[in-house]
């Protein structure tokens, strides 16, 4: 009932884990039932190993987190002896996601997973607010188009384009990746946001900003998801804020095809297979399916004439 596809990635369930959100390993699998997971999401890795950013990383508020983790990764080639070979006896999907400073980083990482046997798809983080690089690519669509495009000719893998939502409009940097070859979109990453303690004076998380995830991101995302949609053609993942059946829902009517959850997992770590069971029970009471909610928004878009 919940099987679905990202272009010719076949998956059990339209539930994924976030990058960054699930660990840099299977090991948090042994949290979910098989066959609620449609691919497991893993952190990103970047072609050196990184310390990240110094403490303190995460602080919360009311509706979410802000994060400044810093892409924390022990680098590809650790991935490559003691992470990849784990992936082949994965039930499902995975999903690596590339991270780097330059074009030429992202196209190393894309080489790489390309040839690990237990990576079905690859995910670029062009988006991440709390590095130096990343983000420079989705909020420069010249920039962005050159990263893709030369991704593209180093891998026949499903390759998805995780965007910024941190841009005055995302549908350019949308159509760019089309365009440039990306097979999917994940929208979005992280919002750029701060806390701080009045008194200390002082931010909360050490990096001064990071970025926003949770609940009180999902209706931007929402909104992003939703033209996205609009304007290409290739799959949308939304990735933002997603805790409930509902909320999954939501996006799907919205245009997604399939949804990341990640800063809900922190709070219970067996909720996708909770959204799973519920997104079942809620599909019969409707007699509906996903195919039949995607993109059926009733309402007109103002952007598309
Ligand atoms: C602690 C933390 C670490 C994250 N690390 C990464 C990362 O390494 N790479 C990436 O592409 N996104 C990363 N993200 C962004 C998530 O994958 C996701 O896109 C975002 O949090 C929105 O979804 P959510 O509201 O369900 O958490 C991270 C998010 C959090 C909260």
């Amino acid at each position: 009932m919940l099987r679905t596809a990202i272009g010719s990635l076949q998956l059990d369930s339209p539930l994924l884990t976030a990058s960054g959100t699930f660990g840099h390993d299977p090991s948090a699998l042994a949290f979910l039932e098989p066959g609620d997971l449609g691919a497991l999401v893993l952190k990103t890795v970047t072609p050196e190993p990184r310390f990240g950013n110094p403490p303190q990383r995460m602080g919360e508020f009311p509706g979410g987190v802000l994060n400044a983790i810093g892409l924390e990764n022990k680098g590809l080639a650790y991935w490559r002896d003691e992470i990849a070979p784990e992936l082949t006896k994965v039930p499902m999907p995975v999903v690596a996601n590339a991270g780097g400073h330059s074009a030429a980083d992202y196209v190393a990482m894309t080489e790489a997973f390309h040839a690990m046997e237990g990576v079905a798809a690859i995910e670029l983080n062009l988006s991440c607010p709390n590095v130096v690089g990343g983000i420079q690519f989705s909020t420069d669509a010249s920039a962005l188009e050159e990263v893709v495009k030369a991704c593209r000719a180093a891998t026949d893998k499903p390759l998805w384009v995780k965007l910024s939502p941190n841009v005055a409009s995302i549908v350019p940097f949308a159509k760019a990746s089309e365009a440039s070859g990306a097979d999917a979109l994940t929208v979005s990453n992280t919002l750029m946001g701060m806390l701080v303690d009045w008194r200390k004076r002082k931010p909360v998380i050490a990096n001064g900003t990071g970025g926003m995830s949770g609940p009180a991101v999902r209706p931007l995302v929402l909104r992003l998801v939703w033209e996205c949609s609009n304007a290409v053609n290739i799959p949308i993942i939304a990735s933002g804020g997603a805790q409930s059946a509902d909320d999954v829902l939501d996006y799907v009517v919205a245009g997604a095809t399939a949804v990341q959850v990640g800063t809900a997992v922190f709070r219970r770590p067996g909720v996708i297979s909770e959204i799973a069971a519920d997104l079942r029970r809620l599909l019969t009471e409707e007699n509906t399916s996903l195919e039949a909610l995607r993109a059926s928004l009733d309402w007109p878009h103002p952007l598309s004439c």
